[in-house]
């Protein structure tokens, strides 16, 4: 076995953590979600959910990860409780899960990069039919593919050569063209309605008993957590800074990405149409029409606008699925003595041949009509609404009330945060992170149960 690497500086790991944290969730979730669960109020339950439950939640991944210096697998035996690895296994089985339609939907990102720069459904009725044609079916494959191959090349260069160079450089990006897409879409006629729409707090949209729990699932997503990645990354400390720190900017930056998204999105789709009803928008394909019909809407500067606009989406996915790819690879490097670059290549081509029924839209499994849209949903459900809540839970459980000294010593370690500090986050670990996440369980049963039976109807008919 070689031996472990390492970020080079402590930026270098906050970059590539963040760089993880923003996403597809940030910019193509997060703003419409707002948007439809009233606005600012949402912001308002959601920055609360963040610093109560996400916050803590990202701490005992950090904890496990620092401590065994070990995938997520491997990480609760090295601690001394190997009766756990259950628990890291179904986070890296996750990572493996969730990336596989990421992929997909990364591939979609990059296939409207490339109709942004053509100008391929701008005018006429391209546009309602752009989405159509790319989602599925052997382009939707290739695209995918090409996806896949881009985040092994990354993977394949290792920790501190690969990861950690690509993300100091895809983050700032990042923030730096969305703030400037931000400026121009301020100059947009309308943007006013749009911001209203996005900011304006209206209490009386909130349902609390759909949205906390949705802010609950939001929050693990979007922070990256339950599928192990923040554990990989903070096995590759090598020294002792201060994990909540760390954290604390973590969290932040991520936050601040997914507000910037949403005051370029909704500036750009209320000029595009002032009574815009985006109450369906937000699902796997309705963010990309009606946005790349707002773009289209805007002639030849929307042209411009969009190939940033999808750019930035692009290099925001590439960062985060490097971290879902690399929870695979170090898995299996540090059980295997094979080369770093043939297990990235190995581990990204398994990732893209589970992600083929997604991308192929097929019958699969029987259990949803022939679009591959609501494969992607049925793959998202599952892993959202039950496997990713269900790892938060048991690796939470596994800190707050087993490891519990033990962690508290390690979250204590570079930090200069006080005694109250940690104590006060072990409480959260044990009652206010199980309790966040049982509220999204019921929700997400839920939600799996109603979709499977909208799902199921038509084989139901046909049977
Ligand atoms: N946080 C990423 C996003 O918001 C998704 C992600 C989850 C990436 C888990 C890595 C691990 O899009």
């Amino acid at each position: 076995m070689t031996q472990r690497e390492t970020w080079t500086t402590r930026l270098g790991f906050i970059l590539a953590a963040v760089g993880s944290a923003v996403g597809l969730g940030n910019i193509w979730g997060f703003p419409f979600q707002a948007g439809r669960n009233g606005g600012a109020a949402f912001l308002l339950v959601y920055l609360v959910v963040v610093l109560l439950v996400g916050l803590p939640a990202m701490l005992i991944e950090f904890v496990v990860g620092r401590r065994s210096k070990k995938n997520p697998v491997d990480a609760f035996r090295e601690l001394g409780y190997g009766s756990w690895t259950f628990a890291g296994a179904l986070t890296a089985f996750i990572a493996f899960w969730i990336l596989s339609f990421y992929s997909v939907v990364g591939g979609w990102v990059i296939r409207y990069l490339v109709g942004s720069l053509t100008g391929a459904y701008f005018g006429g009725t391209e546009v309602g039919n752009y989405f159509l044609s790319i989602a599925m079916g052997p382009d939707a494959v290739a695209f995918h593919a090409l996806f896949m191959l881009l985040s092994v090349g990354i993977v394949a260069l290792g920790v501190s050569d690969g990861i950690e160079r690509a993300t100091k450089l895809m983050v700032p990006s990042v923030v730096v063209l969305l703030v400037g897409i931000a400026v121009w879409a301020a100059t947009l006629s309308n943007a006013g309605a749009g911001y209203d729409f996005y900011l304006s707090p209206d209490l009386g949209e909130v349902q609390w008993g759909t949205v906390i729990p949705y802010a609950v699932g939001q929050a693990f997503f979007t922070l990256s957590l339950g599928m192990g990645a923040m554990i990989t990354y903070a096995s590759y400390l090598g020294e002792d800074d201060s994990l909540p720190a760390d954290g604390g900017i973590i969290a932040v930056l991520n936050t601040l990405v997914g507000v910037l998204a949403g005051l370029v999105v909704f500036p750009v789709l209320f000029h595009y149409d002032p009574n815009i009803d985006l109450s369906g928008a937000g699902g796997s394909g309705t963010a990309f029409t009606t946005l790349s019909s707002a773009f289209a809407g805007l002639g030849s500067g929307g042209r411009v606008l969009a190939s940033v606009f999808f750019f930035v989406l692009l290099i925001a996915a590439l960062s985060s699925s490097i971290s879902l790819l690399e929870v695979v690879t170090s898995y299996v490097l540090d059980n295997t003595d094979y080369e770093r670059s043939s297990v990235s290549v190995g581990a990204g081509s398994a990732v893209f041949l589970f992600g083929l029924p997604a991308a192929l839209g097929l019958n699969w499994l029987g259990l949803q009509d022939a679009s591959g849209i609501d494969t992607l949903t049925w793959y998202n459900d599952i892993a959202y609404n039950l496997l990713l809540p269900l790892s938060v839970l048991a690796v939470a459980v596994f800190v707050g009330w087993v490891y519990g000294r033990d962690a508290l010593d390690e979250i204590r370690r570079g930090s200069e945060t006080g005694n109250w500090f940690s104590v006060t986050w072990l409480w959260f670990v044990r009652l206010v992170v199980p309790a966040g996440i049982l509220f999204t369980l019921v929700l997400g049963v839920q939600t799996l149960l109603v979709n499977a039976q909208v799902l199921a109807g038509p084989v139901f008919e046909f049977g």
